[in-house]
């Protein structure tokens, strides 16, 4: 067991301790849960640490377990995220002051209507008995003064609904672009383990439905205007029907309005919830159409439509409650105003039989009570809205706040090293061991040493789930290690700025994949920050074995390419290779596997492989003998360690040795021209 303060002194833990070890260990989900119940650190950390395994040593152990935040973090309570999210709204007040003001004028000016209106029926009632000329004179003015409240009204409508809508649009851009910045700084890990749906559900739709709810409820008789017609409407209505109407302006409809709104509240989280299980058929709608091919080729239609079937079955469940809760918000808004209509009308009508309420009055009352029918049923689903908003934006909230901070601008000016500096390509890992966040308790790699001098190719050979990839993820910084050092030129690569450190490494992966975009856009895209010319991407091209089959499409390097674009695998691996190499990399990742191509394309791709090696440092997981033959070094991984190491001749030449096996072990075994290890 390790006590905090142990673990809070251990020089080991302050040395390692940095923002990116914290934040790994920051966004478990273990971690958040217990959090999230009140569970102390130092229970958390001793339990952790129990569960690792004993061959990892104490350091890897208590690094597993550090703090995630300092204590002065930890202690900081976030905002409420709608609070958040209002404050960010109110930058843009240059727009949502005048529209604030447009909304008041706008709904005095509405106030006002009933009054006009009830004016003209007391003239309407008088009407009879007055002077031709004078009567049509006295319409004619009661016509202009309502045209001009209409058209204030009108212009003020116009003025808030616009300058609000350009506000919300400002304000929901930014957070979705924050957000997709945000998760994009984060390493593969953050994306593993919050699960990559959930990000692309909260910047696609959750932001969306912000934008779609706040939009909503611009409209008249919702959210701000609403509030102010409903609270004027009862102060013009109490005071037109005096104490008999007080029981009811003053007392039933608020307290009916209430209990409508509350139910709406509750329907609007419940409308969150079915929201959310949406998201859950998107994603299975969408993977299911990427893997088409898989599906046909195992008739496995029938069981996805099954599949779907079942995920349905779960929104429906979810959308029962909602359902039921929505037809309740429905029939309680329709009682509150019957209610508020019959009971008016019993008021007008007494008032009027004891000569204390003028027809004027009556009609002018009318008026506002169809507002408060109106406000209020609409309140009613602004209600139901914010209560759905305030999820969302929860949602969208905890996963901005879980993403990793990553300012690498700041944070590496400061550290003076923002200035590129010319990198030989000397890689060294040093005991490095690591787990993936979403697995804590298996550790990957166990103290993995490993050193490649500048230009050198080592390889990575050993039995599948050994961790070759796993290292090969941890130098390309998909990853960061749990505790070890792995260093570029001596310089941890951690404290690289990341668009520094993307300059110097370059994986060509075995399935790459291209955007959208022409074929010059998708090998241009290796070196964004500089004009990667005509020449550059040719160039590329050429050494790529790309050249040639490009100037055989349609529009040659303009030819557009998307998911569904005619063009082969190895072409795509070769355009992939052309895109590595426009930015002229130190150090080259790759691992090697051609084994999906065709004998020809096998042979362009492996024949442009060798040539993008040439002078790079070279990490290799290799595949092939050929390969593996002109490697300065052979590593066997096995169990995530280095199990045996040297060269070629050298771990052929060992009695019972890891490697010689593999080589002799017929299924695995790939000559100079043919199949993978
Ligand atoms: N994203 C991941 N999350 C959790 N565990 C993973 C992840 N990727 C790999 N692993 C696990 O890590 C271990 C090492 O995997 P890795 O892919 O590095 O092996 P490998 O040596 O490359 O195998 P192969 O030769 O089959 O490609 C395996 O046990 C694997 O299950
Ligand atoms: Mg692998």
């Amino acid at each position: 067991m390790i006590s905090t303060q142990a673990f809070i002194a251990h020089p080991l833990i302050l040395r390692h301790s940095s923002a990116h070890d914290r934040f790994s260990l920051n966004r478990s989900p273990i971690k958040r849960s217990l959090l999230a119940t009140g569970v102390k650190r130092d229970r958390f950390t001793c339990s952790l640490s129990a569960s690792v395994s004993n061959k990892v040593p104490e350091s890897a152990r208590l690094l597993n377990t550090a703090p995630l935040r300092s204590e002065s973090d930890a202690s900081r309570q976030p905002l409420n995220p709608t609070v958040r999210f209002l404050k960010s709204l109110f930058a843009e007040w240059r727009l949502l002051v005048p529209a604030i003001i447009a909304a008041l004028f706008g709904s005095l000016s509405a106030v006002c209507i009933p009054v006009l209106y009830g004016r003209v029926v007391g003239f309407l009632a008088r009407a009879a008995s007055l002077d031709p000329v004078a009567g049509r004179l006295e319409l004619v003015g009661h016509t202009i003064r309502l045209f001009g409240a209409f058209m204030i009204e009108s212009a003020m409508t116009f003025i808030f609904v616009s300058l609000a809508a350009r506000a919300i649009d400002r304000s929901t851009r930014r957070l979705r672009e924050r957000l997709f910045d945000k998760t994009l700084r984060n390493d593969v890990g953050f994306f593993d383990e919050t699960g990559r749906s959930r990000i692309e559900h909260s910047i696609t739709r959750e932001i969306k439905s912000v934008r779609d709810t706040m939009m909503m409820n611009l409209s008249k008789d919702r959210g701000l205007r609403a509030i102010v017609e409903v609270f004027f409407s009862l102060i013009v209505s109490v005071s037109i029907t005096g104490t008999l109407g007080f029981p009811v302006f003053g007392l039933l409809v608020p307290i009916l309005s209430t209990t409508s709104a509350r139910i709406g509240m509750r329907n609007g989280r419940l409308a969150f919830n079915v929201e959310k299980k949406e998201g859950g058929v998107q994603s299975f709608v969408s993977e299911r159409i990427r893997g088409l091919r898989t599906i046909k080729a195992f008739g496995a239609e029938k069981r996805e439509s099954q599949a779907l079937g079942r995920i349905l079955d779960g929104v429906e469940q979810v959308s029962k409650k909602s359902t039921l809760s929505r037809g309740m918000t429905e029939s309680t808004s329709r009682f509150t105003i019957y209610t508020t209509m019959l009971s008016y009308l019993m008021v007008g009508g007494l008032l009027i039989c004891s000569r204390s309420l003028s027809y004027e009055m009556f009609a002018c009352l009318t008026g506002y009570v169809w507002n408060l029918n109106f406000c209020m049923a609409g309140l009613s689903f602004t209600l139901t809205d914010s209560a759905k908003l305030s999820k969302s934006l929860e949602s969208i909230y905890s996963l901005l706040d879980v993403a990793k901070s990553y300012s690498s601008d700041a944070e590496h000016k400061a550290n003076g090293t923002s200035v590129l500096p010319a990198y030989n390509g000397e890689v060294q890992f040093s005991n490095v061991y690591f787990n993936y966040p979403s697995r804590p308790d298996v550790m990957v790699l166990n103290g993995i040493n490993i050193s490649l001098k500048p230009g050198q190719m080592v390889a990575l050979v050993g039995s599948s789930g050994g961790g070759k990839s796993t290292i090969a993820a941890l130098l390309s910084r998909m990853y960061a290690a749990t505790s070890g050092r792995i260093t570029l030129d001596g310089t941890d690569i951690q404290s690289i700025p990341p668009e520094v450190y993307a300059k110097q490494i370059s994986v060509v992966e075995q399935d790459p994949i291209l955007f959208q975009g022409t074929i010059r856009d998708n090998i241009a895209y290796g070196r964004p920050d500089e004009l990667a010319d005509d020449d550059v991407v040719i160039q590329a091209a050429k050494e790529a074995n790309a050249h040639e089959f490009i100037m055989k499409l349609p529009d040659g390097y303009n030819t557009m390419w998307n998911p569904g674009s005619n063009i082969s695998g190895g072409q795509r691996q070769r355009i992939a290779i052309a895109r590595s190499l426009v930015k002229s990399p130190r150090v080259l990742i790759l691992d090697e596997a051609t084994s999906a191509l065709d004998q020809e394309s096998e042979r362009l791709v492996q024949n442009a492989l060798e040539r993008i090696m040439q002078n790079r440092t070279v990490l290799l997981i290799a595949h092939r003998l050929s390969t593996v033959q002109s490697a300065n070094l052979i590593l066997f991984v096995r169990d995530g360690e280095v199990v045996e190491q040297g060269g070629y001749k050298e771990l052929l030449s060992k009695e019972n040795g890891h490697f010689r096996a593999l080589v002799n072990s017929a299924s695995n075994y790939v000559d100079c021209t043919a199949p993978p290890f």
